[in-house]
């Protein structure tokens, strides 16, 4: 199976930045600074269908109309924790989105997501919500994300990871076949452990040190 709203997004900067990601022997500065690069690019592509509206401005030389944003500002949620590694890319190109956390962690004999704590802004209906987790492995965690998205009145919903297994894939086609799904690779598989293969190992363990 695939899901009806995925992109790859391959372009050459993206893929270049994620192999050095994945390289083992990549610091963790290093790789906390390509994931924020990488981010950014994916959020260049999750925000494609943002409203525009026409504004009257002045430049040095005339008047004109401008394209400008339009509508409510977007809201990015972090799936705690490895979200976090995202959540800054995302606010680079958006700076005025409203931030929420949903904390879910992986229970690892059953890999189901287990809830242990869930802040969002007010009023995140008629919004584009970028949902950030950089692995999309079983994809349970993810999908229990959006379905609290989804209770708390999400309509229009982005999901941004940086890899993608196609487990996680079926799953959100399953469960979540109207969000759409941002990825920079759809790797093969995953292990026995649930984790991603190639992959690039724990990414919440990368970023933060504590591997
Ligand atoms: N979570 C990770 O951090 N890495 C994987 O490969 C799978 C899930």
């Amino acid at each position: 199976m695939t899901h009806p709203k995925m992109t790859i997004v391959d372009h050459p900067l993206v893929q270049h930045k994620l192999s050095l990601m994945r390289d083992a022997r990549t610091p963790g500065p290093d790789f906390r600074r390509l994931l924020r690069e990488i981010s950014l690019l994916l959020t260049y592509e999750a925000a494609r269908h943002l409203p525009l509206k026409s504004q009257a401005i002045t430049t040095p030389l005339v008047d004109m109309e401008a394209p400008m944003l339009d509508g409510p500002d977007p809201v990015v949620v972090s799936i705690l924790r490895a979200g976090n590694g995202l959540l800054d890319g995302v606010l680079d190109v958006i700076p005025t989105a409203k931030v929420g956390f949903v904390g879910l962690y992986r229970d690892e004999a059953t890999l189901k997501p287990v809830q242990y704590y869930c802040k969002l802004p007010p009023e995140i209906s008629g919004r584009l919500v970028i949902a950030v987790d950089p692995m999309l492995a079983t994809g349970n965690s993810s999908a229990a994300a959006v379905a609290l998205l989804k209770e708390a009145g999400a309509t229009d919903i982005t999901l941004i990871c940086l890899l993608a297994a196609p487990e996680g894939v079926d799953c959100m086609a399953r469960e979540h076949p109207d969000v759409r799904i941002v990825t920079a690779s759809l790797d093969s598989h995953l292990n026995e452990k649930g984790y991603i293969v190639p992959g690039l190992g724990d990414a919440g363990d990368r970023i933060f040190g504590t591997l």
